[in-house]
């Protein structure tokens, strides 16, 4: 996978970005700078002063605007007065345990947050390129080690799934309706979704996400708390997806016919580990450590077995992941280690080594 040529897509253009202030949509914003882009993103304030998004002075790399997705009139003025070429979509609320506890609103900021973005697109009148992220918990789990392919149902147990998976069924309305491929000389718009898997990397400080929890572990001398050690999940370093949403981007601004579908980005199968597996690596290359399984009462539904099937996105897309499992650990483990120490441009390094990394 060649990343090289991304800067020949992104530099000068204008990119809308929601979520920036994220996990993930900080390490976009950064990318995203680093390639020359000019960048507006949307979101919800950093949680707190210790957030990714502050590290990397998030507010001097782009116009950062701070409202709710749900607002659909900001929305749509901002998109439209900034006039973008990509728009990448990444602004959720994530988390499958808090979506149990408030699923209206899950519903309304994922879903209807969806809708809100693809109608103020409707409105812009120039070609733009939208990637919108959804996730690989869109599928119908059937809980066999079968992975799944962008071909296979849609469903969702948990309301995080189920509202990831309804924003896919507005994606595929609004592209239908509105942004048809066979009508692409009238509306200008490329219309893809991203179905990425679990994504580990520097700078997670999320609640009940593996990680950051084995990391505030780690970092007090305190065993890990391993909630459902025998799940297993396509775990990939965020580079990875993020690397695949602005290849995507890039394929979509060439030719939006032929690549406004879904598509899925996840590890090569032989790096679906299980979350023992994981917490195992992640204390060897700590270099010291222990964890404990903890017993589950009372415990909301959360899927078992989820497996993606690549093979649509690397032969038709060209996207490969470039990180194994270990490697991925290992950049993780990496960058904590270095924030601890006080090295606070390890982002960029990252970046850097990450794109420059040979397959
Ligand atoms: N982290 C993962 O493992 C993973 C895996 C698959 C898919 N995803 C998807 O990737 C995207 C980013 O996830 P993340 O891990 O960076 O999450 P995150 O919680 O770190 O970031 C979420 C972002 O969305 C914004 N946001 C939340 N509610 C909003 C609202 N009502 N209005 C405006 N902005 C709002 C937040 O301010 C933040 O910028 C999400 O769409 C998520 O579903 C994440």
């Amino acid at each position: 996978m060649d990343y090289q040529h991304l800067t020949h897509y992104y530099k000068g253009k204008k990119v809308f970005l929601t979520g920036h202030t994220g996990f993930k949509g900080s390490w976009l914003l950064y990318w995203l700078h680093m390639l020359g882009a000019e960048v507006k993103g949307y979101s919800l304030p950093p949680l707190n002063e210790f957030d990714l998004y502050h590290k990397i002075h998030g507010n001097s790399l782009c116009h950062s605007i701070i409202s709710d997705i749900r607002n659909g009139e900001q929305l749509s003025q901002e998109i439209l007065s900034f006039e973008p070429d990509f728009i990448f979509h990444l602004a959720a609320q994530p988390l499958v345990k808090l979506s149990y506890e408030i699923p209206s609103e899950t519903f309304a900021v994922n879903t209807l947050g969806t809708a809100n973005l693809l109608d103020a697109v409707r409105h812009l009148k120039k070609q733009c390129s939208v990637i919108l992220v959804t996730t690989d918990k869109v599928y119908e789990n059937k809980e066999w080690y079968y992975p799944y392919r962008e071909t296979d149902v849609l469903g969702g147990y948990d309301p995080y799934s189920a509202s990831k998976a309804c924003a896919e069924l507005v994606i595929n309305s609004f592209r239908n309706s509105f942004f048809n491929t066979s009508e692409y000389s009238k509306h200008g718009k490329g219309i893809a979704s991203a179905r990425a898997g679990n994504v580990i990397g520097g700078g997670d400080w999320s609640k009940d996400r593996i990680i950051p929890d084995i990391i505030r572990a780690l970092s007090k001398n305190e065993p890990v708390s391993v909630r459902n050690p025998l799940s297993v999940r396509p775990w990939q370093h965020v580079l990875e997806p993020l690397g695949g949403y602005l290849h995507l981007g890039a394929k979509l601004s060439d030719n939006p016919t032929r690549f406004s579908e879904s598509w899925n980005f996840g590890p090569n199968p032989e790096d679906n580990l299980t979350v023992e597996e994981l917490v195992h690596l992640a204390i060897e290359l700590w270099g010291s450590g222990s964890y404990k399984k903890t017993q589950l009462v009372d415990q909301p539904h959360e899927a078992g077995l989820l497996k993606l099937d690549i093979n649509k996105t690397t032969n038709l897309l060209g996207w490969t992941p470039k990180y194994n499992a270990s490697e991925a650990v290992n950049k993780t483990v990496e960058w904590y280690k270095n924030d601890l120490e006080g090295n606070d441009n390890f982002i960029g390094e990252q970046v850097k080594a990450f794109q420059e990394q040979n397959d």
